[in-house]
């Protein structure tokens, strides 16, 4: 891959209690969370995790509650350290930061936004917004000028004096991202962000931040446990269960090939007409028929296109090319949810 590494954890455990260094060697022999909790009264939280996330996409992490999400991301910004493992930013590791360090890297290399948006009551949306860079030592004029940028940016012009409690959650959450915006930060650590909002709200916020990333490329590590919202900004998604990563990779081939049971219950219920695309299915340097279909098109809509000529591969075309083809069968069978024992090729335990 010709991408940079922008985090990379590895080999990451964390367990809670009151001793860990003697829990992990349990781990380490192959005890399962259950186990430990039951036999030695230490918890898993994370459990030899190794990813490399890259810079300038979304990375989402996913699972159920209690699966580590959160413990992972807090291990980014040391807000956590690990019981064994290593983490590292831009290639440095932040288990040997020192303050000055630690203190650069929260500040002004990585910014939150928090689920419960954790904005200051008793200040104003400009206040809120600006405080990042005040805490960088930024002059409060300066500071003010900054944020208003943002504040502009997330469609909250005129509400610069407004206090948190006078706004929607949806408006609250667009000043969690301005403030974190605003300290220009490449990194986004972004934990059930949008997950308390409204559906309806909670698109917008995605809209948002599609539209936000597009443009500023930052490297975005974004924790959801909705599938959904997954597949619409995940660029990789990786999946934990009991603080270990079970599946990592592209959204569209987690939906083709899951690995096991879990991953597929969680993939069980979206519509894969409109999450699989074209490329994911078709045949490459293959010639099809007269009817062309778009490389990056859904499954739906390439069924559209084809109905009136099922019977003959369609070609894919990509930038006015063609680039292979894709029949029917292949459409169909894809878009219909697979039966169980053959949604993975894997054996079940
Ligand atoms: N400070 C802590 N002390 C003990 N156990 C913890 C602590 N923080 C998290 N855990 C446990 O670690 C596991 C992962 O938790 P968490 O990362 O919060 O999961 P998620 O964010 O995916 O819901 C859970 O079993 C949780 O109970
Ligand atoms: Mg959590």
């Amino acid at each position: 891959m010709s991408e940079n590494v922008k985090v990379s954890i590895k080999n990451l455990y964390k367990v809670f209690g009151a001793n860990p260094t003697e829990a992990l060697q349990h781990v380490y022999d192959g005890l399962s969370k259950v186990d430990l909790l039951s036999q030695h009264e230490h918890v898993l939280g994370l459990n030899n995790i190794n990813i490399d996330i890259p810079e300038k996409r979304v990375q989402v992490i996913m699972g159920l509650s209690g699966s580590g999400k959160s413990t992972l991301i807090r291990h980014l910004n040391r807000l956590i350290d690990p019981t064994a493992g290593e983490v590292e930013v831009d290639g440095v590791d932040v288990l040997k930061m020192n303050d000055r360090e630690l203190r650069d890297l929260r500040q002004s290399k990585m910014s939150m936004v928090f689920q419960k948006f954790a904005l200051m009551p008793h200040r104003t949306v400009s206040d809120n917004v600006a405080y990042g860079l005040s805490l960088q030592g930024v002059r409060r004029g300066e500071a003010l000028e900054r944020s208003q940028k943002w504040i502009d940016r997330v469609g909250l012009t005129g509400f610069e004096k407004s206090y948190p409690s006078q706004l929607s959650g949806g408006m609250q959450q667009r000043v969690g991202l301005a403030r974190a915006l605003a300290t220009d930060a490449d990194i986004l650590l972004m934990d059930e962000a949008f997950s308390a909002l409204d559906p309806l709200i909670r698109t917008d916020m995605q809209d948002v931040l599609l539209e936000l990333q597009a443009e500023l490329n930052k490297t975005i590590i974004f924790i959801t446990h909705d599938l959904d919202e997954a597949l619409r900004i995940g660029d990789d998604i990786a999946i934990l269960r009991d603080g270990g990563l079970v599946q990592q990779g592209d959204p569209q081939d987690i939906v083709l090939r899951p690995v096991d049971e879990y991953v597929s219950d969680f993939i069980m219920d979206i519509n894969r007409g409109r999450v699989l695309k074209v490329r994911s299915l078709m045949e490459a340097g293959k010639k099809g028929g007269e009817v062309e279909i778009d490389f990056d098109m859904a499954l739906e809509d390439a069924m559209q296109r084809m109905k009136d000529e099922p019977s003959k591969p369609a070609t894919v075309m990509k930038d006015g090319k063609a680039v292979g083809a894709l029949d029917m069968r292949a459409l169909i069978d894809a878009i219909e949810r697979p039966a169980p024992e053959t949604a993975s090729g894997t054996v079940y335990r």
